[in-house]
């Protein structure tokens, strides 16, 4: 999405580390039409899908795959990362390791939120080494649920995430792709 690539060359910053700080539009203040904007566009993409939940994981998915799910006209569901004491009943879970920070976590869902007849689109703001998606995927697998694919922000795609679950013949659709990044630039896949 070439809007989306404009917007990270404008107002995105590269930090130490491969960080792509973009918290000006997309992690801490949201620009709300934009993300509409983006969220029409997955809708367009998976439209002939069939899809009944869209699934991501807080906190930075959470505002995507609400305008995504909006589109839809199905629930929003999402992954808890810490223990919450509003999560009771079976729960369905993947432990998911963060390159970016260096550690695990479990991520959780009530298992009473996904059917075997769910197809289940997944949305994340960042795609880097696909490790969140990963878990996802698991916790949908464990419902019997479908996935009928994942829907991304902005994908890391030197960090390599995105094309081994393509391999795995995971259908993954990034607004925008960096190929490369440092403070000299950013390129975008074509
Ligand atoms: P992976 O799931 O693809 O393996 O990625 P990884 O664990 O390495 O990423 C951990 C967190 O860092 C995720 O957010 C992810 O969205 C975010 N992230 C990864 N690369 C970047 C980047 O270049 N820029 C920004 N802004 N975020 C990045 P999180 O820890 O789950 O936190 P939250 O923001 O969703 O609360």
């Amino acid at each position: 999405m070439l809007e989306l690539e404009e917007r990270i060359l404008r107002d995105g910053r590269v930090l130490e580390g491969d960080v792509l700080q973009v918290g000006s539009f997309l992690n801490q203040q949201i620009d709300t039409s934009f993300t509409i904007k983006m969220a029409r566009e997955v809708h367009s993409l998976f439209s002939g899908s069939s899809v009944t939940k869209v699934l991501t994981i807080e906190a930075s998915g959470i505002a995507f795959g609400f305008a995504v799910a909006s589109l839809f006209g199905v629930p929003l569901l999402f992954a808890k990362k810490s223990k919450s004491l509003n999560v009771d009943g079976t729960v369905l879970s993947a432990r998911i390791h963060s390159f970016t920070h260096g550690n695990d976590y479990q991520a959780t869902v009530s298992a009473e939120y996904l059917s075997s007849e769910d197809r289940v689109l997944i949305v994340d703001d960042f795609l880097a080494n696909g490790e969140a998606l990963r878990g996802l995927i698991k916790i949908v697998d464990d419902a019997g649920a479908s996935v009928v694919g994942a829907a991304i922000e902005i994908e890391k795609g030197f960090q390599g995430g995105g094309d081994r679950l393509r391999r795995e013949g995971i259908r993954v659709e990034s607004l925008a792709i960096i190929e490369s990044m440092s403070e000299s630039g950013i390129t975008f896949r074509r």
